[in-house]
């Protein structure tokens, strides 16, 4: 086998790993959610300073999944069901049309890139789970 051609195997078989981890595609909340929570969102959702009454620090799944929105009628994120999640829907700016009030999250300052706001869409569709 020539060099050029070792290394384009390396490429390919690269390529199949990173499409095949696509594919299968869980979202962790630990490992992908959460270090999104905890960069843009915690200095102002924390407990003792929770604004908007939520609090993501020290504990945050159990703050957002089943529980109620305190400005919505939805709950912070209905497992399952991204659009009727009021953290994704605020997140999105798409927040006022469900009723609920106040500003596109993170509040002043630039939204979530595209692939955060779609893996917090594909977590939720995936059920929200704690993993
Ligand atoms: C600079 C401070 C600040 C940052 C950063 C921030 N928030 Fe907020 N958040 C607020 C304030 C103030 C409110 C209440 C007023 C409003 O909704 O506009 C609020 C309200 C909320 C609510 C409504 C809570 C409920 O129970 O209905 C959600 C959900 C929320 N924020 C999610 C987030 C998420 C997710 C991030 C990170 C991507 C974030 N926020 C970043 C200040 C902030």
């Amino acid at each position: 086998m020539t060099p050029a051609c070792a290394l384009r195997r390396v490429f390919v078989l690269a390529a199949l790993v990173a499409t095949s981890n696509a594919a299968a595609g869980d979202v962790s909340f630990q490992n992908d959610v959460l270090p999104v929570l905890t960069t843009r969102c915690v200095m102002c959702h924390m407990e003792g300073a929770d604004q908007g009454h939520l609090s993501l620090y020290p504990e945050a799944w159990s703050q957002l999944v089943g529980v109620a929105s305190t400005e919505s009628p939805l709950k912070r994120v209905e497992a399952g069901v991204p659009d009727k999640s009021y953290l994704y829907r605020k997140l999105m700016g798409t927040h006022l049309d469900a009723g609920g009030s106040g500003v596109r999250m993170p509040f002043q300052l630039d939204a979530l890139a595209v692939e955060e706001l779609a893996l917090i869409r594909t977590w939720i569709e995936q059920g929200a789970p704690q993993n």
